[in-house]
């Protein structure tokens, strides 16, 4: 099924290439820049539905760009869905191809949607995505296979028994008392988050608190620092509120405070991941927490801390969270069970300071009410059961082995390829190539051969000149063979 605009299209190749511009910004990366300005071709209607776009190779040849490139910003529209690749024949336009299963599904065009200029900008930023199913080296993701599901399952449905008629009704819209107490008493007890069951909503997905921090907190045009590298996720939520980011750098002791003071005008929040920065891995130091939280005070604005995987230290003392020095009402403390049970169960938690709590409870009534009584009614028991707090234990030193192989492969067979930063915390590590202009060959290969890689040049705001590239990877989720195996593919790609 083919459009006019697309036969066009086809007779044209020249009329898209001259499109594309990959000068401009030296900071982002080539594939980079072609692939934005191929999302916006399509999403704005330039590239109708069912258009082919030329080979890669012809594509880098016109541009005077390596090949790998145009496949890498290739491969990130087919991810999105933008773009079917068929093999033998090329790769087309998919987007808004109405299909038996959806015939009514919207066309493109944004000014045929009318869309609100907010809307717009949402659609137009891509959303979030996360992927699932468990390749080396994905990252953030929990050991699914080593999840306890018939305890689970028994506490489940225990739950649906006891109390089957309140948890079908409508419920609390800040969490269910049980849940809050129970995710206050453990926050207190390891992660050093000073609250009271009252200061705590459950939420759907830390997403969520990110979303209504940006909603509750923020009018179009004021500034949120971020870190830099950071997580997407957040600076997508903030900039969907019509925020302006100001990147902040990190290095090895965490966010580098000092370049709040530097930004244009004052940021009215900032997002913070103190306990193990995504994706670089360090750790904030002390002083700067110190001076984060002067720094807050005196400019009237809250911290966003993001406590997404804490909870798993394997060495060295613990590291209780910002939120348990803030004496003036300044954090608000984000933490997810995504990770620390399993990401479908679309629990997590905001921890407010006492002034916003109501604000945060009426605007969350606003989004989706609450989230499944049932299953927060299960989590609880879970909790208080003890269950919890011995399904952590098991998670990390299960997840402590993982990462021991993983550095112990990377040392013996990465060595003068890749360098891994220091991990003592988390469900992935960051890993810089060591020869940065090998890295697209590298990237291109490994994913050719089955591996998932994030790479740490998409998680930047500001391309950093000279940027050591490299990924981030995860090992929580693979089992000893699949790291060894992983390391191995890897390994093939330098060689
Ligand atoms: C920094 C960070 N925050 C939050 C999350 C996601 O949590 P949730 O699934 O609760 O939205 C992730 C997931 O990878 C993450 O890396």
């Amino acid at each position: 099924m083919t459009a006019p605009a697309s036969r066009k299209a086809k007779r044209r190749p020249g009329a898209l290439i001259s499109l594309l511009k990959v000068k401009g910004d030296e900071r982002t990366p080539i594939f980079l820049r072609l692939y934005r300005q191929l999302r916006a071709a399509i999403v704005q209607g330039h590239l109708k539905e069912g258009a082919r776009l030329p080979g890669t190779r012809s594509l880098a040849h016109e541009l005077g760009v390596a090949r790998v490139s145009v496949e890498s910003a290739y491969g990130r529209l087919e991810q999105e869905g933008l773009v079917r690749r068929r093999s033998g024949s090329g790769t087309f336009v998919s987007f808004g191809a109405p299909s038996a299963s959806s015939p009514g599904r919207l066309k493109p065009q944004l000014a045929a949607l009318r869309l609100s200029r907010r809307g717009a900008a949402i659609f137009a930023g891509g959303g979030c995505l996360d992927h699932p199913g468990v390749r080396p080296f994905g990252a953030g993701r929990p050991d699914l296979r080593a999840f306890p599901t018939a305890l689970w399952n028994k506490t489940l449905s225990a739950a649906a028994k006891g109390d089957a008629v309140d948890l079908l009704d409508y419920g609390s819209r800040a969490g269910l008392a049980r849940l809050r107490e129970a995710v206050a008493a453990y926050l207190v007890t390891y992660r050093g988050v000073q609250c009271v069951a009252d200061q705590v909503l459950i939420l759907t997905s830390s997403q969520q608190a990110l979303d209504l921090a940006a909603r509750v907190l923020l009018d179009p045009g004021d500034v949120v620092a971020v870190e830099d590298p950071g997580y997407r996720g957040a600076a997508t939520a903030f900039a969907a509120a019509g925020a302006n980011l100001h990147s902040i750098d990190v290095d090895a002791d965490g966010m580098v405070v000092g370049g709040l003071a530097a930004s244009p005008s004052a940021p009215r929040l900032v997002y913070v991941t103190p306990s193990h920065q995504f994706p670089l891995g360090s750790t904030l130091s002390r002083q700067r927490r110190t001076a984060l939280l002067a720094w807050a005070d005196a400019a009237d604005a809250y911290v966003i801390e993001d406590d997404y995987d804490g909870d798993f230290r394997y060495h060295g003392d613990a590291v209780p969270a910002l939120q348990g020095m803030d004496r003036q009402g300044r954090v608000l403390y984000v933490g997810t069970f995504s990770k620390t049970m399993f990401p479908s169960i679309r629990l997590a938690y905001l921890v407010l300071p006492p002034p916003l709590v109501e604000p945060f409870t009426v605007a969350r009534s606003v989004v989706d009410g609450h989230t499944s009584q049932l299953f927060q009614a299960a989590m609880a028991s879970f909790m208080i059961d003890g269950h919890f707090a011995a399904h952590m234990r098991n998670m990390r030193s299960l997840y402590s082995a993982r990462l021991a192989v993983l550095q112990e492969e990377v040392s013996a067979r990465l060595r003068g390829y890749v360098t891994l930063l220091d991990a003592s915390c988390g469900l992935q590590a960051a890993a810089l190539v060591d020869e940065p202009q090998r890295f697209e060959t590298v990237h291109a290969g490994a994913t050719a051969a089955g591996l998932h890689l994030p790479r740490l040049d998409e998680l930047y705001l500001r391309r950093p000149l000279g940027l050591q590239n490299g990924w981030i990877l995860g090992f929580a989720a693979l089992a000893p063979t699949e790291i060894r195996a992983g390391v191995h593919a890897l390994r093939s790609a330098f060689q």
